[in-house]
């Protein structure tokens, strides 16, 4: 009898080793593929979007595409699709995905408590998940400035009206608007938070430049949590008179022109007492006949053309002796 051959156990070994490490879960170092880089989360004003770099690269011809998917507070994670929020971000090649694309979705609710993750897919290998922090709209969005800034200046006044930065449910969020503004030189002055979106900054000084910024903070009414906006661009305005400056000057207009009117008809007045004759005169006689031509006319027989060329003779000379500027003037009357 031959006893049992030991070694052939030990050959066995190995295998089984070989076998149970490839039963359990594949760690990260299996997967192969490198995870996408450097995602973040952009909200600002409605916008919701998701963006990351890809991975390094990879010895394959095919592309790598990702996947994103979502969760609440509680529940299970959904692949981001066109039926469950109305974009496709399952399996794209993109390295982002707009959960606000225009037209397409309105993204998450702007109260809800979202989580995002995300991975690398290529073939068969897949990445291990990216999870982001959680977010809440409301809570984490970035606030632009407003709209539109629509600034009016009054008598020591500037009305200003803006519009907000995005539309929100009045019921579940409101903006509060703050100007901050100064004269120029001076010193800087704030006013707000106010509700309200029309804003009069009064109790300035007439004609002088005073620049502004505006400011809209998102107030979550139901948390009553306020998130800062981002102040706009500085614009500035000059104020025009106040009140009291602006009636002096109306004051003095009225005054001006009343007393260029009684200048103007007492002128009138005189001209007419002056030359009051004059005008009788010249609304009063027909037109008459040139003395020669009445001479003429009386006494057909004086001969008419020499009695003008005697005078005009006589206009002649004394025009040469002065001078050469009447010289084509007799050249004229010369060929007459
Ligand atoms: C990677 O690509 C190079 C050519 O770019 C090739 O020579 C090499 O065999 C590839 N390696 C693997 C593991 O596919
Ligand atoms: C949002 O959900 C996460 C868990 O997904 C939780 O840790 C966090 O406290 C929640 N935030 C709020 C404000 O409820
Ligand atoms: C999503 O888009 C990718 C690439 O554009 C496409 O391959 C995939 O089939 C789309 N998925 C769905 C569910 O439409
Ligand atoms: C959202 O804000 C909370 C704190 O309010 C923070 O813990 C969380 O990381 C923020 N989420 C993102 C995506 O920045
Ligand atoms: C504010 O100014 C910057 C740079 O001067 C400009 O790019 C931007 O469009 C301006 N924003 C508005 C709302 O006018």
């Amino acid at each position: 009898m031959r006893p049992p051959a030991p070694p052939r156990l030990w050959l066995l070994l190995p295998l089984l080793l070989c076998c149970l490490r490839a039963a359990a879960p594949p760690p990260d170092s299996l997967s192969q593929l490198a995870a996408p880089q450097h995602p973040k989360i952009r909200l600002y004003n409605l916008e919701q979007v998701l963006s990351w770099e890809s991975p390094s690269p990879v010895n394959d011809t095919r592309p790598v595409v990702y996947s994103v998917q979502y969760k609440y507070i509680v529940g299970e994670w959904h692949d981001v699709t066109v039926k469950s929020i109305g974009v496709n971000c399952t399996q794209i090649t993109a390295t982002e995905c707009d959960f606000t694309a225009a037209g397409l979705s309105k993204g998450f609710l702007l109260h809800f408590n979202v989580t995002l993750r995300l991975r690398a897919e290529l073939g068969e290998l897949v990445s291990a998940w990216v999870t982001m922090p959680w977010f809440l709209h409301y809570r984490n969005v970035t606030v632009g400035p407003p709209k539109h800034i629509m600034v009016t200046p009054r008598e020591g006044t500037l009305v200003i009206v803006v519009s907000p930065p995005f539309e929100v449910d009045t019921s579940e969020a409101t903006f509060l608007y703050t100007v901050h503004y100064e004269e120029k030189p001076g010193m800087q002055q704030v006013k707000g938070p106010l509700q309200s979106n029309f804003i009069l900054l009064d109790n300035l000084k007439p004609f002088r430049i005073y620049c502004l910024q505006v400011e809209a903070q998102l107030f979550w009414n139901t948390q009553r949590i306020i998130r800062p906006g981002q102040l706009s661009n500085t614009s500035c305005y000059e104020t025009t008179a106040d009140a009291y400056a602006k009636q002096q000057q109306v004051i003095g207009i009225s005054v001006g022109t009343l007393l260029s009117l009684l200048l103007l008809a007492g002128a009138c007045f005189f001209l007419v007492l002056k030359y009051g004759s004059v005008v009788k005169y010249l609304f009063r006689t027909p037109p008459s006949i040139p003395a020669q031509i009445e001479e003429y006319l009386k006494d057909p027989v004086q001969p008419i053309l020499e009695a003008l060329d005697k005078d005009i003779s006589q206009k002649d000379d004394t025009w040469n002796s002065v001078s050469v500027i009447s010289f084509p003037e007799k050249e004229r009357e010369d060929v007459l």
